[in-house]
């Protein structure tokens, strides 16, 4: 399988009038050519901060890449110049947010924004542009295009601006589209739409995504894999079936038990205690040990490393050593995984070894 992406020990600090944001700390993940990578984790765990690194759209100050590989085809981006990512931005790599009116410019005819990155990145003539601009906007799915090409941002609802900044960002067919929270500002079945919409175009145009989400509700509609993020790193990777019906990390069993379904009643959620750490000062240990119920004294002393359990799936719990007391998911987890998953067995196996 090609990698796009292959981002390694990437560390990202803020400088704050309090001391140092350590607000991504070594985290490790690639993207394979044509998939969905899904980033989850609870707000604040570092996801966006994390797709900016890539994108070098971190403020300097108060922000810096201290330290790590950002690789893309034969470049490591974070050693490029503004100007090398300036080329890079838009054409090769897209990233869409959370918020559409936030990006897309108001003063400005949808058409416009879309031709923008036409002209500077595709050589097009204003015409050429403008005709590739109704093209686009029909492959997101916007009735009367040649209408609509016209309009002002205001004039779209929610849902039908997240598709033009979905056009604008695919204008330049780019290898790598980065969405972060591109539909939590929209209501259900909006969100629905514009998921299937992505899934749909990453099929006809071949792209990779890496897809950003504090809702794992969505995630096993659109992704084929899964990092989750706790703290600044990520603690558990693997296919969406390795995560969803053999998850590992005590962290990823929260997030799996917090999460609504149709199989689940009110009771059956968990809200996951406590919160997340102070990032100013991250504890030493494992991270999520003052809020993992199955935390021993080792987690308390030293960060457990990635143990490996199968060529696709890696954790990084102590839980994981062959050392550790075996133990399973809470029941009500269990229940609701089972709820998923009917034949698969649910039980944190123990032949993981130590992934250097
Ligand atoms: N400009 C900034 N200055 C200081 N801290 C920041 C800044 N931007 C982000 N952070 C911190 O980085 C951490 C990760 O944030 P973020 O990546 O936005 O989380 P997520 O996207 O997972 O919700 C948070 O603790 C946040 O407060
Ligand atoms: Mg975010």
């Amino acid at each position: 399988m090609e990698r796009i992406l292959d981002v390694n020990d990437l560390h990202v600090s803020f400088d704050t009038f309090a001391g140092e944001v350590k607000a991504v700390r070594g985290v490790n993940f690639h993207l394979n050519k044509g998939e969905t990578l899904a980033i989850v984790g609870e707000s604040g765990s570092g996801k966006s901060v994390t797709s900016k690194a890539v994108m070098r759209l971190i403020p300097d100050p108060p922000g810096r890449i201290k330290q790590g590989e950002i690789k893309f085809g034969d470049r490591d981006l974070s050693k490029l110049s503004e100007k090398e990512m300036q080329k890079i931005r838009g054409s090769e790599i897209s990233m869409i947010f959370q918020d559409p009116m936030t990006s897309l410019n108001p003063t400005m005819t949808v058409g416009k924004q879309i031709m923008e990155g036409l002209i500077k990145h595709q050589n097009m003539n204003k015409s050429e542009a403008k005709e590739r601009a109704i093209e686009l906007l029909k492959l997101v799915g916007i009735p009367d295009a040649e209408g609509r090409v016209t309009q002002y941002p205001h004039q779209f609802s929610g849902g039908m601006r997240q598709r033009v900044v979905i056009a604008i960002a695919l204008a330049c067919n780019p290898r790598v589209l980065i969405a972060d929270e591109p539909t939590t500002a929209l209501d259900v079945t909006i969100q629905a739409q514009i998921l299937e919409l992505l899934k749909d175009l990453q099929e006809k145009m071949g792209t990779s995504i890496i897809f950003i989400t504090h809702d794992l509700g969505v995630v096993a509609n659109i992704a084929d894999r899964v990092a989750v993020m706790y703290a600044g790193k990520i603690v558990e990777t693997g296919t969406v079936d390795e995560i969803f019906y053999n998850p590992q990390h005590p962290y990823t069993w929260g997030l799996l038990g917090s999460m609504p379904s149709l199989e689940a009643t009110e009771e059956d959620l968990i809200a996951i205690p406590g919160s997340p750490p102070d990032l100013l000062d991250p504890p030493k240990g494992d991270a999520f040990a003052p809020r993992n119920p199955y935390a021993m004294k080792i987690d308390t002393e030293m960060e457990p490393p990635l143990f490996k359990v199968s060529d696709t799936h890696y954790a990084a719990t102590w839980l994981l050593h062959e050392k550790a007391p075996k133990v399973e998911p809470p029941a009500a987890i269990k229940k609701r995984l089972r709820g998923m998953a009917p034949d698969e067995p649910i039980i944190a196996t123990k032949d993981g070894e130590r992934n250097v």
